[in-house]
């Protein structure tokens, strides 16, 4: 079975009504990224970061996954499947994907601020200040934040190196170490890329560019997959 790796941004959500971040009237022109989503800003206003959490939890847990989501899980039938994903959502496992790597943390788990190992599912979407964990720390959202490290991504640089065709949904591109897993990719792996606007790829060899919204880009593309039309 030949592995297809689907790398995702925000991108595959968005028809979901889930607001990227760099896009016009994304989530980064409302907030600034230095107030919501760093270690300092926890420091200094833990309110302010679990009230913007809670919010995107809300926001994920009333949202349903869309057709693209969809699609990249029907590629299962043929194919042995990751996603690696930067997202926070868990709409690529409720469409039915297997193997999903979260590389940005999971908006529905909390973990504990002094151990990072203690991490608990929600069940609710709130996190409040003096929810404590059971060595009796607060608990904060299961995110990476900016200026942390990101724990998966050498799991994500082995997965990508394995790849026989990759698919890049929806993603930017801007946001490092993410970004850089497209340069662990098999130089001779066909690459896909589906994104409504431009990105800067022009450095990824063997790359087609797809430039629809996530959702009939992705379905077009399962289909040519599927039935063996592209490459499979
Ligand atoms: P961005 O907001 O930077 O980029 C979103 C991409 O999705 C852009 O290239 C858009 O053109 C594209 N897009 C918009 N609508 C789309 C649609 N319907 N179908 C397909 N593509 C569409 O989001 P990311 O690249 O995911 O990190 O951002 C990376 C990281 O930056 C996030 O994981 C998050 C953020 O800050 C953290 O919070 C740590």
């Amino acid at each position: 079975m030949k592995k297809v790796v689907v790398f995702t941004g925000a991108g595959v959500s968005a028809e979901s009504g889930i607001k990227t971040f760099r896009d016009s009237g994304g989530l980064w022109e409302e907030y600034n990224v230095h107030d919501v989503a760093t270690p300092e800003a926890w420091a200094k206003n833990p309110a302010l970061v679990l009230r913007f959490y809670n919010e995107r939890r809300k926001q994920v847990m009333e949202a349903q996954p869309n057709e693209a989501h969809h699609a990249i899980a029907r590629l299962q039938e043929k194919f042995d499947v990751c996603v690696v994903t930067q997202n926070i959502d868990d709409l690529h496992e409720r469409a039915g994907s297997k193997n999903v790597l979260h590389l940005h943390g999971e908006i529905l788990k909390a973990r504990s601020s002094a151990d990072p190992g203690l991490i608990y599912p929600l069940k609710s979407w709130e996190i409040k200040l003096g929810d404590r964990c059971e060595k009796g720390s607060q608990l904060r959202p299961h995110i990476v934040w900016f200026g942390e490290s990101v724990p998966n991504y050498e799991l994500g640089v082995s997965i990508c190196s394995m790849a026989d065709i990759f698919i890049i949904i929806g993603t930017s591109l801007n946001v490092y170490p993410a970004a850089g897993l497209v340069n662990y990719v098999k130089a001779e792996a066909p690459k896909f890329l589906i994104d409504p606007n431009d990105v800067p790829a022009s450095q990824i060899e063997n790359l087609t560019f797809i430039k629809e919204k996530a959702g009939k880009g992705m379905s077009e593309l399962a289909g040519k997959l599927l039935s063996g039309g592209v490459l499979a």
